[in-house]
């Protein structure tokens, strides 16, 4: 990565804001199966935040996690670049996205891309993408 791809700054405010949109929609979630809320929350380069739930299915590998749901929120209004990640739920520790999510995440942000988690009782934890998804196999080793 040059010097001028170099880490962009998200504002800690604008990172409150994504976990609140986050907080805001978990009860949406479909978990009739975990019962595992998970809310999670995109921003992407116009400054918008898309938001979305963990939605579960009766064929339990068919559930679609949070942030993918997310992901694909952000691409249908016309967006495919990721500044910062928000994961909400009611754990006792904040969740970090999960392995395949990671993967989903780092075709839209890059290794500087901070994911925040935010759990029970407003503890909160902060990541890299890179740090979370080290030697990520992404869109350039198509070329
Ligand atoms: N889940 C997410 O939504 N995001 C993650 O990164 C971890 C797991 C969901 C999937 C499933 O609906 C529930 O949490 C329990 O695994």
């Amino acid at each position: 990565m040059s010097d001028i791809e170099s880490p962009r700054q998200v504002d800690d405010s604008k990172l409150d804001e994504m976990l609140q949109a986050a907080r805001a929609i978990l009860p949406r979630a479909y978990v009739p199966y975990s019962g595992f809320h998970v809310g999670a929350a995109l921003l992407n380069e116009d400054g918008a935040i898309h938001s979305a739930v963990n939605v579960e299915n009766a064929s339990y590998p068919l559930s679609v996690c949070a942030e993918r749901n997310a992901a694909a929120v952000m691409v249908a209004s016309g967006h495919t670049k990721i500044l910062a990640v928000a994961v909400a739920t009611n754990a006792q520790t904040p969740t970090p996205p999960c392995g395949g999510c990671r993967q989903v995440l780092w075709e839209f942000g890059d290794a500087d891309t901070p994911v925040v988690a935010e759990g029970a009782d407003g503890v909160r934890e902060r990541w890299r993408l890179g740090d979370l998804l080290p030697h990520a196999f992404g869109p350039d080793d198509l070329r």
